[in-house]
């Protein structure tokens, strides 16, 4: 299930110049397909929906550059890993709690931040599927990381590392990404402390552990194991998993 080298760079040819280094990234999964790349903002027009075959919702009318420019991104990846799987060309619509809609059987995840975006698609029924990145935090992003969304033993751990603010962001990103996976199949908001860092990061794989039960579908004490990986100045989190026996 990999997306063609040809179609990738043709969506970057297409673009043009708005997305760079358009390409897939080995997340260790068979069944699943993840597209990453970089968006340059300043090259964002209007026409490019059109160009890249993505529909412009009309929420969109009123929204900045900047989300306009994300939305675009994020649906372009999304929809070249969706192709991947052999499905013919297909928008993927948005939920009343801003959750992307995949057409039937298929799962997946968008995310961008800061100029990367990157989307994982299945065509595997009943599998849960989370991408997010973040920027490393500084400053007061990460005294915000700590303060909103570590619990003190999570900070302890984390404070044994040697580089705190790079584990913090991942754990952060984390949450994140199980929300998102989460999301579709529970339909619950839950919060930060409602998953915590089970131990010390492997090198490249966090367990998360949830703290409380999700509706009727995910008891407490369930693990998820949270792929990551650090771009430069950035990390990516991601999950692909089967939705676990509630
Ligand atoms: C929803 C949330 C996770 C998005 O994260 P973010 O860092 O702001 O943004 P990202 O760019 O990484 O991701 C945005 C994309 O996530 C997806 N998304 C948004 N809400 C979603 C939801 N409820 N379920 C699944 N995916 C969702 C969308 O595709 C969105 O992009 P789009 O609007 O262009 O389609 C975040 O805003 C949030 O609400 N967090 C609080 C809940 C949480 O994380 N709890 C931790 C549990 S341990």
């Amino acid at each position: 299930m990999t997306p063609s080298a040809q179609h990738l760079s043709s969506l970057e040819t297409l673009s043009d110049g708005f997305l760079m280094d358009v390409r897939t990234m080995d997340i260790g999964s068979a069944t699943a397909s993840a597209v990453i790349a970089r968006f340059d903002e300043s090259r964002f027009a209007d026409g490019l929906f059109t160009t890249l075959d993505v529909d412009r919702p009309d929420r969109l009318d009123r929204a900045i550059e900047k989300r306009k420019a994300e939305y675009l991104a994020g649906r372009a990846v999304a929809m070249a890993a969706l192709a991947s799987t052999g499905h013919a060309p297909t928008q993927i619509a948005t939920g009343s709690n801003r959750e992307p809609i995949w057409p039937a059987g298929m799962a997946g995840s968008i995310t961008h931040s800061k100029g990367r975006c990157a989307a994982i698609v299945t065509d595997q029924p009943g599998t849960l599927v989370g991408v997010d990145i973040e920027d490393i935090a500084e400053g007061s992003s990460l005294d915000a990381i700590f303060k909103v969304a570590l619990q003190p033993e999570e900070t302890r751990l984390i404070r044994e590392s040697d580089a705190q603010a790079l584990m913090a962001t991942i754990v952060f990103s984390a949450k994140e990404t199980l929300y998102k996976a989460l999301f579709p199949a529970v339909q619950q908001f839950f919060g930060f402390n409602h998953a915590e860092l089970h131990r010390v990061p492997g090198e490249t794989v966090l367990r998360l552990r949830l703290t409380k039960p999700l509706k009727n579908t995910v008891t407490a004490g369930t693990v998820f194991d949270i792929g990551y990986r650090q771009l430069d100045r950035s990390v990516i989190t991601w999950l692909v998993t089967p939705v676990p026996a509630g």
